[in-house]
């Protein structure tokens, strides 16, 4: 862990208490968290025609989706991928959370596929070759949705990365046309296998 070339002691306990745990500075909530878990969960349901069974959440954090999807979905095998020491120290045996980064997907020894794939709050810290890297990783990694939670230069947002790095809503449609991701809608998007379960009317950002 001492190796881990992001920055991940800047990801230390102070900053999950900072914007998770302090009423005065945080910007999450548990219920927040469980609906986008629940919407996730329904969308990625919704295309694959069954339960979902298996999550995969990059950029993962604490792993704070896990208690809203297990709340949910009882059974879901999940698996957490995070650059932060201490959140793979402190959570990582307990929640199934594995040291890594957007760039080294390829090499932690994930799953083929997964059933439901989360970047939550996340991929706007990652420099874009970064983001490039991770993105042919997980599209096809992708059985039922991926959720990809984007922000753009139009809106408004609250936390500690970079606002002037923000791109618009076309750019970030590109990028991820160009690497096989296909909108569904409110950050879900189907992976190529996936895309002809989508009708057209259900296709966002043509
Ligand atoms: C705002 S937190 C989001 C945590 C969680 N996904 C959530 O929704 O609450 C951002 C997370 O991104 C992680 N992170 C930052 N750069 C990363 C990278 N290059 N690869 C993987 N994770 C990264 C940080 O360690 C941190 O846990």
């Amino acid at each position: 862990m001492k190796n881990n070339p992001i920055e991940g002691n800047r990801y230390n306990r102070a900053y999950f208490d900072r914007w998770y745990r302090n009423p005065m500075t945080r910007v999450k909530s548990c219920a927040g968290i469980r609906r986008k878990a629940a919407l996730a969960l329904s969308v990625s349901e919704y295309y694959l025609e069954r339960p979902v069974r298996t999550v995969l959440d990059v950029g993962c954090g604490e792993g704070n989706w896990l208690s809203a999807l297990r709340s949910l979905r009882p059974r879901i095998r999940y698996t957490g991928v995070d650059a932060s020491n201490y959140a793979v120290e402190r959570f990582g045996r307990k929640r199934n959370i594995h040291l890594g980064s957007f760039a080294t997907l390829e090499v932690i020894g994930l799953a083929d596929q997964y059933d439901l794939i989360i970047c939550s709050d996340t991929l706007f810290y990652l420099p874009i070759g970064e983001l490039e890297q991770g993105l042919i990783s997980l599209a096809p990694r992708t059985a039922g949705v991926a959720f990809l939670e984007l922000y753009t230069d139009q809106d408004s947002v609250i936390g500690d990365f970079p606002k002037k790095g923000l791109r618009s809503a076309s750019w970030h449609h590109k990028l991820l046309r160009n690497h096989g991701f296909l909108s569904v809608g409110s950050h879900c998007y189907l992976g190529p296998k996936g895309q002809d379960r989508a009708m057209e009317m259900e296709r966002i950002g043509l």
